[in-house]
């Protein structure tokens, strides 16, 4: 019962927009519905109006306290698990961006950050090992600061983690969704993960009480961005942060991997979540609070006019689309001082060889050239 009345509530949800879309398109299609996703979603710089951005007057310096933890870093053996909160965990952070930060200075403040960007707590046992896979492209600024912000915020909360950037080779439209996939598979093989954070590399978490651990459900982590007035802009709303547990992942066949370009593939996602029998688990607002670094529509990350036919289609082709069909190569695989950086050719709507074979005049000419062995696509799970 209750499942069905959710599922009327997405239908609904998808219907409002299909008819709001209809009724648009009569008048300028195109920049009618860039004005509509402006409203509800969040490309680039447009936004909301801010209602609401009052910073919390005892928000800290996000490593501030850490500091203690560097004299601890000759980590022994047997050491005793974690407490179940952790004592570095404070609350409200204190987000800016400073300018003429860089990727050293980041590296300067995270000594305890080792190869690849993993880290473990010096001092107790982890509780949870949490990967965060970040799907990338041209936006080394935006990863400076999350990076920045990032390290300390899971420092705070005594993980075992590790920060993988999924790096989409060539200039071909962007593919976050299909990104994701790749990111589940790299650091599953890997590591023993028991969670991994789904993380744009815009949004910089607020709160440390945002605990980026699984729960017994898919949780939407990214809930109250100050680009949305601190609060969720729809109930199905599923994107900009998001984890799960390799079991929920897998459960629902991953993410959608045929979503290319910018916006539905959330959406989708938000959908499968319920198709697969589980349903949105959501921090408390006061908690998952990011604040969105701004930019500019990304060149190559068009909005994908396909995404309401394919929205409408989820509940055909979430069992043949994700993880069990998902192909890619892999390109090259760097473990830099603070994070892993996973390359991959992730071909074109015609598949993967289209790009590999017969590649566009300009595309993937300066990537580095395929290791033969690295590159087999392993076996499908
Ligand atoms: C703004 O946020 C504060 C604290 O979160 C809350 O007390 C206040 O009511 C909010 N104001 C508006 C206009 O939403
Ligand atoms: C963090 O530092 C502040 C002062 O800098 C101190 O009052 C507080 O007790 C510290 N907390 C922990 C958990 O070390
Ligand atoms: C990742 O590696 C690729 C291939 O070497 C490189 O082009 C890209 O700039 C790297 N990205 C980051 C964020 O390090
Ligand atoms: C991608 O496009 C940029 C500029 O538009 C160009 O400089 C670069 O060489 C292209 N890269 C590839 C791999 O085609």
């Amino acid at each position: 019962m209750a499942l069905q009345s959710k599922w009327r509530y997405g239908f609904m949800f998808l219907g409002i927009q299909l008819v709001v879309m209809a009724l648009l398109s009569r008048e300028g299609y195109h920049r009618r519905v860039t004005y509509f996703i402006r409203i509800f979603r969040r490309p680039g710089a447009t936004s909301l109006p801010h209602h609401n951005l009052t910073v919390e007057g005892n928000a800290m310096d996000v490593y501030s306290n850490l500091s203690n933890l560097f004299l601890k870093y000759n980590r022994r053996d047997n050491l005793p698990l974690c407490p179940k909160t952790s004592p570095f965990v404070g609350g409200p952070i204190h987000v800016s961006f400073p300018s003429r930060l860089t990727l050293a200075n980041v590296e300067g403040k995270n000594p305890l950050v080792m190869h690849g960007g993993r880290y473990r707590p010096p001092d107790c046992e982890a509780r949870h090992k949490t990967a965060i896979i970040i799907p990338h492209r041209n936006r080394e600024h935006h990863l400076k600061y999350l990076l920045y912000f990032l390290h300390p915020f899971l420092q705070r909360q005594q993980l075992n983690y590790g920060i993988y950037i999924i790096h989409q080779a060539g200039n071909y439209t962007f593919n976050r969704a299909k990104l994701m996939n790749i990111g589940f598979r790299e650091a599953m093989r890997e590591e023993d993960w028991d969670c991994l954070f789904f993380h744009d590399v815009d949004l910089i978490p607020e709160d440390d009480r945002n605990t980026y651990i699984c729960d017994a459900n898919p949780k939407h982590a990214a809930i109250a961005m100050d680009k949305f007035g601190y609060k969720l802009p729809y109930n199905m709303y599923f994107g900009g942060v998001s984890a799960l547990s390799p079991l929920q992942y897998l459960k629902m066949n991953g993410f959608p991997n045929n979503y290319w370009g910018w916006g539905g593939e959330d959406d989708d996602i938000g959908i499968r979540v319920s198709l697969a029998g589980m349903h949105i688990s959501r921090p408390p607002l006061k908690h998952g609070r990011y604040k969105m670094i701004k930019h500019n529509l990304d060149q190559g990350n068009d909005v994908n006019p396909k995404r309401f036919n394919m929205l409408a289609k989820t509940r055909q082709t979430w069992k043949l689309d994700g993880m069990n069909s998902l192909e890619y190569e892999l390109v090259s695989r760097q473990y830099l001082p603070l994070y892993a950086n996973i390359t991959v050719n992730i071909g074109t709507e015609k598949g993967l060889k289209t790009l590999i074979k017969a590649p566009p005049p300009q595309a993937a000419a300066k990537d580095e050239p395929i290791d033969k062995e690295a590159a087999k696509v392993p076996p499908k799970p």
